[in-house]
């Protein structure tokens, strides 16, 4: 069985339309719906935004449910100067930007298990679904949605990820994350936390990351607006090649 994870309903609704067979289970107030996504057993949950949430979410989705990988889907702002709303990042290090136990550890150390940044694992068949999603992304992106972001020609990036229990909507802000983690492309609030859970209990994961707004000043409009109409179509797009 394949989880997959959005912290908002809004990035998660294309599939659950999608969803037979369903059956529902409550647990920790959160909803897991367990059925079929073309023609794979799936558990679909949103686990709420933050680092805590996902991390929780994950653990219980890890204990209760016979899972072979965990695929988080979701929006993210970009914060390197060449990714563009609609663009898609999959993940490769993901680092928790707000954690700092210096001056016991390194700034972004998580404690024991001494890394400053934790990595995905074969990425290699949701990159070739996701290029093929790309190929005939107005399958499932209406043309007026695309135009409202101006979405032309939306491009794949493998590439790192910071996550943090912030909403970032400064340029200042950006500067500093770019000096700290250069190689960061863009922020999100649970990422790495489902890293870091999936690592602990040696479980395959992926986290998928679309682009919803830039983490400036334009970030809150630019992000509802995505997250509220594009969003959960790209995850859908994406996953019907990635499980074809
Ligand atoms: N998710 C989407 N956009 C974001 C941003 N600007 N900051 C943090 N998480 C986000």
């Amino acid at each position: 069985m394949i989880a997959i994870i959005s912290a908002m309903q809004e990035e998660i609704q294309a599939l659950l339309n999608k969803l037979q067979n369903v059956s529902t289970i409550e647990k920790g107030m959160r909803t897991y719906y367990v059925g079929t996504l073309f023609n794979k057993k799936v558990v679909l949950v949103f686990s709420r935004w933050g680092k805590v949430a996902a991390a929780a979410t994950t653990t219980q989705l890890i204990n209760d449910f016979d899972l072979d990988e965990i695929i988080f889907t979701g929006v993210a702002g970009g914060i390197h100067p060449n990714l563009n709303i609609g663009d898609i990042v999959i993940g490769k290090d993901l680092f928790q930007h707000d954690l700092n136990a210096s001056p016991f550890y390194k700034r972004f150390e998580i404690p024991i298990i001494k890394k400053l940044f934790l990595e995905t694992k074969n990425p290699d068949s949701l990159i070739a679904a996701t290029t093929i999603f790309l190929q005939n992304y107005h399958c499932y992106v209406k043309l007026n949605d695309a135009q409202i972001f101006d979405i032309t020609k939306p491009k794949l990036v493998f590439g790192d990820i910071a996550s943090g229990d912030q909403f970032i909507s400064s340029l200042k802000k950006i500067a500093k994350l770019n000096k700290q983690i250069p190689s960061a492309i863009c922020v999100e609030m649970e990422g790495a936390a489902v890293a870091q859970i999936c690592y602990e209990y040696e479980m395959p994961f992926s986290i998928i990351r679309i682009i919803s707004d830039k983490a400036n000043d334009n970030a809150t409009i630019d992000f509802s607006k995505f997250s509220n109409t594009i969003a959960s179509n790209y995850a859908l797009g994406i996953l019907e090649n990635y499980f074809a």
